[in-house]
């Protein structure tokens, strides 16, 4: 599909899995990157559309960007989401993409029962929403990073992360234990952008649409 883009549309994507895998749905939208992320250091790269420009930033920063106005529209991961509670967004479209589940994970048969429960995770609300969902009361570590080594030495009992193949879990001798939410990348548009550039977006979501559907043997 060909468009035309007759306003300034900014697209926020962050580098590694969701840009490689956003880029072959954009370029049904006939929108291709002229710089190569990997090997420029550049944060704003030029599309082939003048109008159209791609703003790299770290994932978890995708939807702040976005919910200011500062890009238009760009795409999270839905775990990324539910931490930011989505406030000035617009999630219209599931991209399928980077697809993994987010979990609770513990080192195999350890015996946890019957006491207050610390959980160490860098998806905190996600966490608390779901333990105060079951009415248990747990005691959350907010982490950056390599959560799998949490219960390893003893700062936490379990953790909360994303798993794809399980691999990393199992690697660090962790199981996978309760499933909390499936995740994906999703489209998310600044609900001002929506009203003002209308027409392109809803053209260019219809694109990445059907780009979706097509993917999916629909
Ligand atoms: C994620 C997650 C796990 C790993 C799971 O980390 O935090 O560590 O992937 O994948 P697996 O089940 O296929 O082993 P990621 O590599 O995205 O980096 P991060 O720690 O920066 O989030």
């Amino acid at each position: 599909m060909s468009m035309t883009f007759d306003t300034p549309i900014t697209i926020a994507l962050s580098k590694g899995r969701i840009f490689e895998q956003t880029l072959p749905l954009l370029a049904h939208a006939g929108i291709e990157a002229v710089d190569d992320p990997e090997t420029s250091r550049k944060l704003i790269l030029d599309t082939n559309h003048e109008m159209v420009k791609f703003v790299l930033i770290r994932a978890t920063d995708v939807p702040t960007y976005v919910q200011y106005g500062a890009a238009d529209l760009g795409v999270a991961g839905k775990d990324i989401l539910l931490e930011h509670g989505g406030e000035g967004l617009y999630e219209p479209l599931d991209l399928n993409i980077a697809r993994c589940r987010l979990m609770v994970a513990g080192v195999k048969d350890a015996d946890i029962s019957g006491r207050r429960l610390r959980i160490a995770t860098k998806y905190v609300n996600s966490a608390r929403a779901y333990y105060a969902a079951k009415g248990q009361q747990v005691d959350i570590i907010k982490l950056y990073g390599s959560m799998e080594l949490a219960p390893l030495v003893g700062l936490s009992d379990l953790i909360v992360d994303l798993v794809e193949s399980g691999n990393t879990l199992k690697a660090n001798g962790l199981v996978p234990l309760e499933h909390i939410a499936d995740i994906s990348s999703r489209l998310v548009i600044n609900k001002a952008a929506w009203k003002m550039k209308h027409r392109t977006l809803m053209q260019l979501q219809e694109a990445l649409r059907e780009a979706v559907e097509k993917d999916r043997g629909e």
